[in-house]
């Protein structure tokens, strides 16, 4: 890919897509242009970038033409449907949905997990799923010391994982709560203020909801180990920004507090705050607006033999999406051509 880039943000104006832009905006060498793409609406749109007020334009095959890189920040049938057409006009894409993460030939890409994964793409790179990604960044460092024999993960996620209409919801209900009046659902099945749902993503058969499955799958495709036994419960909490995961390990070497602490620490991406006497531990409140994923409450869990017991938190939508995504098209435009 070249750089600078001809960059289109398919998404442009959804709570992904508006992080994209605040990401570039502060990385200009990687930015030739900027096309903001979003559904086709009667009225006029703009959105800030750079100091000027850029046109948002309906995302189309004509749209996507004559762009270097287009990162997606829709859903996945937009992505399913328009991504190829940005790749068959000379794109490369980085998507941010679910459409093609489990796919064979798209890679899924955490840079300072699996950077080079990232080579392999035949026009599309997938980025994790948001809790996925804070997660594999705690596991890897692990792995590495002291190989996983078993992950047990509980989300807490919050509610703009979901979208900006969802955080709409959280600010309403809020509000209607505190003056006494009933809560209007409309984005979630019930009550999300003052409120916990076991509850995201659609649920199968066997009881797990899609957001488990995926975190599981997707992991396991990231640190190449496809047989890790990973089991997940994801809950929605009524936290506007930043995703926490409440992360058990079971290592199959033996791995202290304080060696899992300096792995920790010495690896890109990850900062520790753990010294919870004077309660410092990572917060989601605190992780907002940050790039790196925090990690604490690290101790040892003395019902298995080598378990330990880790508190990740990251903002989802910069590290759990576009932070991560630009980091992504990074990498790609570091790629010497073959
Ligand atoms: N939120 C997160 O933390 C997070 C993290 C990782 C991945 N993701 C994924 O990222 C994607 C975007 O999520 P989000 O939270 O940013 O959602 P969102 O706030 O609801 O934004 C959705 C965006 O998609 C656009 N869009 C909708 N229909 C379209 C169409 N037919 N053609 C073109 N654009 C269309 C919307 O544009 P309009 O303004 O025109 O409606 C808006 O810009 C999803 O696939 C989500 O699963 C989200």
């Amino acid at each position: 890919m070249r750089t600078p880039a001809r960059i289109g943000v398919a998404g442009a104006t959804g709570a992904v897509g508006r992080e994209m832009l605040a990401v570039l905006e502060d990385r200009p060498s990687l930015v030739d242009s900027l096309r903001p793409m979003a559904s086709a609406r009667e009225e006029e749109r703009t959105i800030p970038f750079g100091g000027a007020d850029v046109p948002v334009v309906p995302l189309s095959r004509e749209s996507l033409a004559g762009l270097d890189l287009v990162l997606f920040a829709t859903g996945a049938a937009v992505a399913l449907e328009f991504a190829p057409l940005a790749v068959e006009q000379g794109a490369v894409v980085v998507d941010n949905s679910r459409a093609f993460r489990m796919e064979p030939d798209v890679p899924l890409v955490v840079p300072e997990v699996n950077p080079r994964a990232a080579g392999a793409h035949r026009g599309i790179v997938a980025n994790p799923n948001c809790s996925t990604i804070q997660m594999v960044l705690a596991l890897k460092p692990l792995l590495d010391e002291a190989g996983i024999v078993r992950v047990v993960a509980s989300t807490y996620q919050s509610v703009s994982g979901t979208g900006l209409a969802a955080i709409e919801e959280l600010r309403q209900q809020s509000a209607s709560v505190l003056a006494g009046e009933p809560a209007v659902s409309e984005v979630y099945p019930s009550q999300i203020a003052f409120n916990c749902l076991p509850h995201i993503d659609d649920f199968d058969e066997a009881g797990n909801a899609r957001e488990e499955t995926k975190m599981t799958l997707e992991t396991r495709k990231i640190l190449e180990s496809p047989e890790l036994p990973v089991t997940v419960t994801c809950v929605r909490v009524p936290v506007f920004r930043s995703h926490a995961v409440a992360l058990n390990v079971q290592t199959e070497d033996p791995l202290s507090p304080a060696r899992a602490r300096e792995v920790l620490r010495a690896f890109p991406g990850l900062a520790v705050v753990d010294d919870p006497e004077s309660a410092a531990y990572p917060t989601q409140a605190a992780a907002a607006g940050s790039d790196a994923t925090f990690v604490g409450r690290i101790r040892a869990d003395d019902s298995v033999e080598n378990g330990l017991w880790m508190w990740v938190v990251a903002d989802n939508l910069r590290k759990g999406a576009a932070l991560n995504a630009v980091q992504i098209a990074e990498l790609l435009a570091d790629e010497v051509p073959a």
